[in-house]
């Protein structure tokens, strides 16, 4: 990783003052494949007031000079959607028991040099130092391979996810609703689970 990129954590309050940033880096990245999100500047803020107003929330953040240019966010599963929670109580988990990654995302640019790494193991620090949730959940888009809209040159996070130790739950799945850009009308969109365990005797 560069010398110059810098990744610094953020808690709780702290957060309100990054929301712009998060906000537009989430538009920017969640149109490209395999997401298509067609995000709205204001809606995007809104939703993000809630990192600031939530115990345990964290947001970890890669600046190059005084630029974000990644970001890793996450609360405890709880506070989730009940939407998303009840996926977790179908399949007899206890919701208290999992921290949710809820996004971990880098300007194109910088992808591939071990930042994404590191600001993952900085939220991961985090989430065992609480030292009262058992896994890290995270949930991703599950396009089919044959996918039309899919780019040649797309490499799934598959993968990534695998070499930091999530594994993926197909049983463990729900329908997100969204506008897709170029869409007129929100349409539904498969997403899967994935889970780490967190050992907390490190
Ligand atoms: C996912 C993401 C944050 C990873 O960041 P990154 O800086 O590119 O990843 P790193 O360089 O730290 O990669 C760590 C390891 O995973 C590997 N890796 C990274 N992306 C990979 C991919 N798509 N497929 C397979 N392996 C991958 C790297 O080769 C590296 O392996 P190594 O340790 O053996 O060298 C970044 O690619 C991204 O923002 N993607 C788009 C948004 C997204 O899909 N986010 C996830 C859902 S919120």
């Amino acid at each position: 990783m560069s010398e110059k990129i810098k990744i610094v954590s953020y808690q709780e309050g702290e957060i309100k003052n990054f929301i712009p940033d998060i906000a537009r880096l989430r538009i920017e990245i969640f149109a490209e494949y395999p997401f298509l999100y067609d995000g709205d500047f204001e809606c995007e803020c809104k939703y993000l007031e809630k990192y600031a107003s939530t115990k345990n929330a964290i947001v970890v953040v890669a600046y190059d000079n005084n630029q974000v240019i990644g970001i890793s966010t996450g609360y405890p599963f709880a506070d989730q959607n009940k939407e998303l929670k009840r996926v977790f109580q179908k399949s007899k988990r206890n919701v208290n028991d999992y921290f949710c990654l809820a996004e971990s995302i880098l300007l194109k640019q910088y992808r591939g040099k071990g930042v994404g790494r590191k600001l993952f193991d900085q939220l991961e620090v985090f989430a065992k130092d609480f030292k009262q949730y058992k896994y890290i959940c995270l949930f991703t888009s599950a396009r089919p391979a044959d996918d039309p809209k899919r780019p040649k040159e797309y490499r799934s996070t598959g993968p990534y996810w695998s070499k930091q130790g999530f594994c993926e739950h197909p049983e463990l799945t729900f329908e997100d609703s969204y506008k897709e850009i170029e869409d007129d009308k929100e349409t539904q969109h498969k997403m899967i689970f994935w889970i780490k365990e967190l050992d907390l005797c490190q």
